[in-house]
């Protein structure tokens, strides 16, 4: 059968590529800690996505490859393909992929798909980007794309996770933001905000996103008004259990959730692990 040529064509201990998947290469990888990694990789030509989707992600070491949805962290104008992933001790897919070096393959399936868009929000004149750990991959698009500026006079980027070293990736990112000449361009003289707290350390310990929301810090922190449904919008990233509580106390201040098809004034979607 054509199956068995196509297995005998492979070189051996590798697999052949499935059909309708793009196959691409690692240009970097980057570990924050033994828990967390960013990787960038070639962008097929014809790939086009919107900042804060994602898309699905395999490695070619099976006969059928083992698929999980990963955010696009890169903005849609980048060259290249940016993720942030976690590593799962014995997850189907991250504890290989967190092996992965320079030159090495990454399979990519070629629809991306999302909420947290700007389509699926009614325009505004803050943005607010609430994540936690990982959650944070959509919004380094999202941060880093001219549409966000053009739409939003100010950008209130959050993240929490449990330890000070998590919150690396997102630091970095921002710290770019500011001092680098293309990102200031990028940002057109509008103001982007990041508040990070470890939650299970530090000053900051038990300062989850609900807390600080709800007892006003965040915004005393920040030196700016509270949440408001009128000109605010939010898109919110992370675990189940955050996801859950966040929506309800926006949905109590009376934001209202949008789609792709009937924008609203909050977006939501779940963080992506193992
Ligand atoms: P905490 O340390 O208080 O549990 P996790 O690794 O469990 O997904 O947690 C990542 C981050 O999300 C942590 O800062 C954690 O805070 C926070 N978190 C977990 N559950 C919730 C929730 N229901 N609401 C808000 N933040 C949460």
């Amino acid at each position: 059968s054509s199956v068995a040529e196509t297995v005998e064509a492979a070189p051996a201990g590798e697999f052949p590529i499935p059909a309708n998947v793009f196959a691409e290469t690692v240009t970097s990888v980057t570990h924050y800690t033994d828990r967390l990694f960013a990787f960038r990789m070639t962008r097929p030509q014809s790939f086009r996505f919107r900042s804060g989707e994602f898309v699905m992600i395999g490695l070619p070491n099976a006969e059928k490859p083992v698929f999980r949805a990963y955010s696009i962290a890169s903005p849609a104008w980048d060259e290249e393909l940016e993720f942030f992933s976690i590593k799962v001790p014995g997850g189907p897919l991250t504890e290989h992929l967190q092996k992965i070096k320079e030159g090495d393959t990454v399979l990519m399936r070629k629809k991306p798909t999302g909420t947290l868009v700007h389509d699926a929000l009614k325009p505004g004149k803050r943005l607010f980007l609430f994540s936690t750990g990982t959650g944070i991959a959509p919004f380094a698009s999202v941060i880093r794309d001219p549409e966000t500026y053009e739409k939003f006079d100010q950008v209130v980027l959050t993240q929490t996770c449990r330890l000070d070293a998590e919150l690396s990736y997102g630091r970095e990112l921002v710290a770019h933001m500011h001092s680098d000449e293309m990102m200031q361009e990028v940002m057109a003289g509008k103001d982007l905000k990041f508040h990070a707290t470890a939650t299970r350390e530090g000053e900051t310990k038990g300062e989850r996103i609900t807390t600080l929301i709800e007892n006003g810090k965040l915004f005393t922190d920040l030196g700016i008004a509270p949440l408001d449904p009128a000109n605010d919008r939010a898109m919110i990233c992370g675990s189940m259990a955050m996801l859950k509580d966040t929506e309800a106390l926006l949905q109590a201040k009376g934001f209202e959730e949008g789609a792709n098809n009937s924008p609203g004034t909050y977006v939501v979607e779940r963080a992506f692990v193992d």
